[in-house]
């Protein structure tokens, strides 16, 4: 049995050692293929592989095609966006994703990213404090209840709007003030941080009517994916708004664009950060192979996402 690491971005060294033990201890056998920039790499690499343990790695029906033997691939991390699941259903392949495992790093860069914009990203003037500032977050899942947490420390205010009621209930429990229509979000946060996954509804559904009602000097904050974001509205937005800053950990398409429309009030990652830590790779890769492993063993299907 071939568990195979296909991982553009790759794991800390410490996961991938982690990752190892748990399938080797199965008496299975770990590949690894990091870095591989080019698609025709990975297509070679998953011919006999059983299983695969992926990031933020695009699994098409191409990859699919070429994958004989693959039975299951898990996406270690939150987001699936990156995996055709109705392909991987017609070729018989179980998508898994690992949640909650990566939450806490990608919550903390959101701070990271938060102070950069009110300290003007460090340009030497000077700039505002979180503290009693209004938070809005942007979906309530597991991400945005440790962006609640690490809010409170900073003594920010804070209030989320989700669709889901279980997300509205975890608000409550959370004594997080709960939105009820997303515009009063935007209208009266400070700083919003956004946690909407890609999918076809919320894909540019951020953008000029949203942002550009938030209120002077307000800063928007996008761990979640570039997708979500209307580059033409928000680049407008940014253009007719001088006060308005926006922080993302995607680089967006028209990253340039961005740059010299909003210099100064813009930041974007090279790569994706949020979930770069030895703890997030740890914890995301080890429950990724853990299970693998219980998919085989028990045929355990938990956090199975497709059909
Ligand atoms: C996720 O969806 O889990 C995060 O966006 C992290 O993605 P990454 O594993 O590609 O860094």
């Amino acid at each position: 049995m071939k568990i195979l690491v296909a991982t553009d971005k790759p794991f800390a060294q410490v996961a991938v050692d982690g990752i190892r033990k748990e399938v080797e201890t199965a008496g299975y056998t770990l590949a690894l293929l990091e870095k591989y920039g080019e698609k025709a790499k990975l297509l070679e690499a998953v011919a006999d592989a059983d299983a695969l343990i992926i990031r933020s790695d695009v699994i098409d029906a191409e990859v699919l095609d070429a994958a004989k033997q693959l039975k299951i691939v898990v996406r270690a991390g939150a987001g699936y966006d990156n995996v055709d699941l109705e392909a991987a259903t017609a070729h018989g392949v179980c998508v898994m994703n690992t949640p909650g495992q990566n939450s806490n790093a990608v919550a903390e860069l959101a701070f990271g990213l938060m102070v950069m914009a009110v300290r003007n990203l460090y340009n030497g003037t000077s700039g505002t404090e979180l503290k009693g500032k209004k938070l809005g977050i942007h979906a309530y899942g597991n991400v945005g209840r440790n962006v609640a947490r690490i809010a409170k420390g900073f003594g920010m205010e804070i209030c989320a709007y989700d669709t889901f009621p279980a997300a509205v209930e975890a608000m409550k429990q959370d004594g997080i003030m709960p939105i009820e229509h997303v515009e009063d979000l935007y209208a009266t946060c400070n700083i919003v941080s956004l946690h909407i996954p890609a999918t076809p509804e919320t894909k540019g559904s951020i953008g000029y009517d949203l942002v550009g009602r938030m209120p002077k000097g307000g800063v928007l904050i996008n761990t979640a994916r570039k997708e979500v974001i209307d580059e033409e509205g928000m680049l407008r937005l940014l253009g007719e708004r001088t006060d308005l800053k926006y922080m993302t950990d995607i680089m967006p398409v028209r990253h340039t664009e961005f740059q010299s429309v909003a210099t100064g009030r813009y930041f974007a990652t090279p790569k994706k950060m949020g979930a770069q830590t030895a703890e997030a790779n740890i914890n995301a890769g080890i429950a990724a192979a853990r299970q693998i492993v219980g998919f085989f063993r028990d045929g355990c299907e938990r956090f199975r996402v497709n059909k």
